[in-house]
């Protein structure tokens, strides 16, 4: 028997679903607070609310302010990682770990008992090592990532916001203290400045929902890119899809998994990507976030997804 609500059909009407959680998050009551470590952040209204929905054909749907450019932060972490696993394989697995940190995301507190490893490459330290060895890899990692986050999104105006890039950079002493710590073990191959330029300008880039939707298409299309080619092998892209159910929202991992039963990638913009694997890809924004750090109505948003839906890894 299938229940009522519950759409195992290739036919999903997505547009009429988006716009009943839409309708139902307008009438949420707390939004949490935007991210406040940045003036650029902080001006963020945290009622603003947007959603975008893209099938693995890059058909999008979308409702509210799904077509609003916002700060991708974190989620920009994604994409570096794929990027990487793309160029250098399993090699980016003995600098970085695959655990859950249980810690929050910008945290030092494991790095020296493990010896300069961090524990995933969706904390900051492990997106560190990242953007180092995409550095590496491209000789330039910032403009390497905006290439393809504009190729994927169809989308050639996408850019960095410089002023957000230099605003993190004033405020940057927690990532400096990470990545020098890490060089202290030799798991930074760059100058700590140039990786921070790097990684701030990272950080910055704009998209807006339609964008991030279209941008993750090839972790459903188990790792071909939105023009059929192949970025990721079907293994790997599997793997970015579970580090990113178990690490993507941080010490909320556990909780996300629990309520939305995706992968997801979440940034302090107020965006979280997830991914629904040979189907479709999401991304949600609202900058109102949890103490964890995660947009408060985003995960209400993708909660909803998946228990309308029945679309969810499990
Ligand atoms: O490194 C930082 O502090 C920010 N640029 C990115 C933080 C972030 O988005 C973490 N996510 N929830």
């Amino acid at each position: 028997m299938n229940p009522i609500n519950i759409d195992t059909s290739p036919g999903t009407d997505y547009q009429s679903v988006l716009e009943e959680i839409a309708d139902e998050i307008g009438a949420l009551p707390g939004r949490g607070r935007s991210a406040d470590y940045i003036p650029a952040l902080a001006c963020a209204d945290p009622r603003s609310f947007g959603m975008a929905l893209a099938d693995v054909d890059g058909n999008v749907h979308g409702v509210g302010e799904w077509r609003t450019p916002f700060s991708t932060q974190s989620i920009t972490k994604v994409f570096t990682l794929a990027l990487v696993l793309a160029r250098d394989g399993a090699d980016l697995w003995e600098h970085v770990g695959r655990e859950p940190s249980g810690n929050p995301f910008n945290s030092l507190v494991q790095l020296e008992y493990e010896h300069g490893i961090p524990r995933n490459p969706f904390i900051n330290a492990g997106a560190l090592v990242v953007t180092d060895r995409l550095q590496s890899l491209t000789g330039d990692a910032s403009e390497d990532l905006l290439a393809f986050l504009r190729t994927e999104s169809g989308n050639p105006d996408i850019g960095f916001d410089l002023e957000v890039a230099a605003s993190e950079s004033a405020h940057g002493d927690r990532n400096a203290a990470l990545a020098h710590f890490m060089a202290s073990y030799g798991n930074i191959r760059h100058p700590v400045p140039t990786l921070l330029d790097h990684y701030f300008r990272q950080c910055s880039i704009e998209m807006s929902c339609a964008d991030l939707a279209l941008a993750t298409g090839f972790l459903a299309r188990h790792g071909l890119l939105a023009d059929g080619s192949r970025l990721l092998s079907r293994s790997e892209a599997k793997q970015i899809n579970a580090v990113m159910m178990t690490c993507g929202t941080y010490d909320a991992a556990g909780n996300f998994a629990y309520r939305v039963g995706l992968p997801g990638k979440s940034g302090v913009g107020g965006g979280i990507v997830a991914v629904v694997p040979g189907r479709c890809t999401l991304c949600v924004w609202s900058p109102g976030l949890d103490e964890r750090g995660n947009s408060v109505a985003g995960v209400a948003a993708l909660d909803r997804f998946t228990t309308l839906t029945g679309l969810s890894v499990f």
